[in-house]
């Protein structure tokens, strides 16, 4: 009994490895998580051309984008029970979510549950091109060279926390909602970054609705700056040498 869990890389369905492709063509069942009952799951929109349409059952799981921690363990604990009868059924089962699966995803919460509940069923879990990997690669931008470190902090959550990381790391990679974003960019004014700081935000990237914008810190003028989607992506690089 084995589920594979696939990452399906950021957004262009040419991303995604070709191992991936292998374990989708034969798939009986694919789960892919959404946010709300009516809304289409973005990880199968990445992956549905690789199905064997006439073969393959999609079932859509909800992941509410909630803060109530025993309301989410509630949703996790029914979609882990949905995966688990699947496979117990001796079908070849896949869960399917963006990017890569050990950032920041719903897979997290559905091995956790496997893991503890279901240990008969044996986990195997494909990469994917991350969000962070492929917003560098549109932006032709080395995100750190020598000794220079990185930090990854969602912009959404504890201010202090984002704060903690702009100071300790010299690129910081800020993720989940771009909403956000506008009152990060102000604290690391604050912060005393130089004005050369280098910061990119870019939306959707690698799909045909990517914007990308360049500026140096204390260019940026939070007044021009549009309302940014769920799925952006921020950059500052404190010492920018290009
Ligand atoms: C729940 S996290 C999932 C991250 C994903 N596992 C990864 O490896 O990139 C969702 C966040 O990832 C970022 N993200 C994922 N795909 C993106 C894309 N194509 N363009 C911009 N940001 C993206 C956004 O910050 C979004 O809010």
């Amino acid at each position: 009994m084995k589920l594979c869990c696939i990452g399906c890389g950021p957004g262009d369905p040419e991303l995604i490895t070709v191992k991936a492709v292998k374990i989708l063509k034969e798939a009986d069942v694919v789960f892919a998580p959404t946010s709300k009952q009516d809304k289409p799951s973005i990880a199968l929109s990445i992956i549905k051309d690789y199905l064997f349409e006439s073969k393959t059952k999609v079932v859509n799981l909800i992941f509410p984008m909630i803060k109530d921690r025993k309301s989410l363990q509630e949703h996790w604990r029914i979609n882990a029970d949905k995966i688990a009868k699947e496979v117990r059924k001796g079908k070849k089962v896949v869960y399917v979510t963006v990017g890569d699966p050990s950032l920041y995803s719903t897979w997290i919460y559905m091995h956790n549950e496997l893991k503890n509940r279901y240990k008969e069923i044996e986990i195997e879990i494909v990469p994917g091109i991350t969000s962070i990997f492929a917003f560098a690669a549109e932006a032709k931008m080395s995100l750190v060279e020598g000794d220079e470190n990185l930090g990854i902090v969602p912009a959404c959550y504890d201010i202090n926390k984002v704060r903690q990381t702009a100071i300790a790391c010299d690129t910081i990679v800020f993720l989940k909602d771009g909403r956000y974003f506008g009152s990060v960019i102000e604290m690391l004014k604050n912060l005393g970054f130089s004005k050369d700081s280098t910061l990119a935000i870019a939306e959707e990237v690698t799909t045909d609705n990517n914007t990308m914008s360049l500026y140096k810190l204390d260019e940026f003028q939070l007044e021009n700056m549009e309302q940014q989607k769920y799925f952006s992506i921020m950059v500052v690089k404190k010492n920018a040498k290009q």
